[in-house]
């Protein structure tokens, strides 16, 4: 995918259904909608991450560029956009282009939310609450995108150090966090629920922004 094409801008309360869609999937425990909506409201840096709608990870069908170049009046939504497995309303998948600015994948493309993360900062630190992206859409580098676009940003308005939890069995996270550079600094022994009993959480450290 095209860089040009992916849009980051913050979460607005309108997006926490389809944010939460996508929580429901990536998550064996995961937030209630709530959280989310608490997370907009207590001012911690909340962003989704957008691509222009296409069919679901089939891109060789249906090119994304071409797709981005379309007005949604051209283009028959519901032929276009994939519904998820939450059944959310499709019109509420596929949203005109974002107001802010950014790669914006062509006038008037419409777009889809794949990703979105939650950073809380106090003073020069801040802690990864929360990212992923959505299961269809994973091992296309958006969630490094995603990271690494979000480092920059901590790092320009004064992060030296950020900081987050992942589970011990959370490999695929384990990976993908000491692909950016985070270490492991400690654990922190029954930190997540699981079905049955509790899980410890590896706690991770990028310093340096
Ligand atoms: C973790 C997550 C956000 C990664 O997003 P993604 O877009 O699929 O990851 P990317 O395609 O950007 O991959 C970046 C790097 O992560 C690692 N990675 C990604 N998927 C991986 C997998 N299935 N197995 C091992 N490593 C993986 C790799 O190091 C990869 O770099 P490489 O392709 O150059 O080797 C995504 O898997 C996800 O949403 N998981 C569920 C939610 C979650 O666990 N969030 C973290 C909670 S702490």
């Amino acid at each position: 995918m095209n860089n040009t094409e992916i849009n980051i801008r913050p979460m607005e309360p309108a997006d926490v259904p389809i944010v939460s869609a996508i929580e429901q999937q990536a998550f064996p425990h995961p937030w209630g909608e709530q959280a989310f909506y608490d997370c907009i409201r207590v001012n911690f840096k909340c962003w989704v991450l957008e691509i222009p709608c296409s069919f679901r990870a089939n891109e060789s069908t249906v090119g994304i560029n071409s797709m981005s170049s379309l007005t949604e009046s051209e283009v028959d939504i519901n032929s276009i956009c994939s519904p998820t497995e939450s059944e959310v309303d499709i019109k509420s998948i596929c949203s005109p282009p974002p107001r802010s600015g950014g790669g914006d994948g062509g006038e008037g493309a419409v777009r889809e939310i794949v990703g979105y993360a939650i950073v809380m900062t106090a003073l020069d630190e801040s802690q990864l609450l929360n990212i992923a992206i959505a299961p269809t859409h994973r091992g296309k580098k958006l969630g490094k995108y995603l990271l690494s676009w979000i480092l920059a940003q901590l790092k320009a308005t004064g992060t030296k150090e950020m900081f987050l939890e992942v589970r011990v069995s959370n490999m695929t996270a384990i990976h993908f966090y000491e692909t950016l550079g985070f270490e492991k600094i400690g654990i922190r022994k029954g930190y997540y629920p699981l079905d049955n009993g509790r899980e410890d959480a590896v706690l991770y450290k990028l310093e340096q922004l």
